[in-house]
């Protein structure tokens, strides 16, 4: 059915955030349409697209929104925040000081957003082995010690993408 005619159950919003270049919108891009784009441009304020999915028999309409990592780009914090039930905190695996950013950007997620958003931390482009800078086994002991979910994706090669988004829809649920 077409997302016209289809009933809605839920609209969950969730947002993207990370450093600049560890690949939110290409994570968006991959969920939303199957897509990829290895030219993908710095985002400049706030997007969003939907995703209409369905989850222990209802429907659920996915509203992902992404923003600019860079700080001149980015658009006012509480407002991208405002409704939200889910957020993915994004990392590079090949670019360290993405992963050591991690809890400035958990910090600014825990002043704005509802204090019971479901989080998950995304070790992205997982494809890329032969450079990896981040230990699977760090990123995974951050986020038990700070109660966040955890995967390692690449939106390159479509892995872990539709996991990464039914882990916290799910658990949104
Ligand atoms: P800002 O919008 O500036 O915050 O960046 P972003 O986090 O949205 O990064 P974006 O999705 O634009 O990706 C940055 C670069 O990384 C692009 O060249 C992408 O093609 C590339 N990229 C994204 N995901 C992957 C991946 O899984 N593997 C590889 N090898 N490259 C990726
Ligand atoms: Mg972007």
């Amino acid at each position: 059915a077409s997302d016209a005619n289809q009933k809605i159950d839920y609209v969950f919003k969730v947002v993207l955030i990370g450093d600049s270049a560890v690949g939110k919108s290409q994570i968006l891009a991959r969920f939303a349409r199957d897509e990829f784009s290895l030219d993908s441009k710095a985002t400049i304020g706030v997007e969003f697209q939907t995703r209409t999915l369905v989850i222990q028999h209802k429907s659920v309409k996915a509203q992902i929104w992404d923003t600019a990592g860079q700080e001149r780009y980015r658009a006012v914090t509480s407002a991208y925040y405002r409704g939200a039930v889910g957020a993915m905190l994004v990392y590079d695996i090949t670019k360290r000081q993405t992963f050591d950013h991690i809890p400035r950007w958990l910090e600014e997620l825990r002043g704005h957003a509802d204090k019971n958003i479901v989080i998950i931390l995304i070790g992205n482009k997982s494809d890329l082995e032969d450079q990896r800078a981040v230990p699977t086994e760090d990123a995974k002991e951050f986020a038990q010690k700070e109660g966040l979910f955890f995967l390692e994706t690449s939106a390159l090669q479509a892995t872990n993408v539709e996991t990464a988004f039914l882990t916290v829809l799910t658990e949104i649920f």
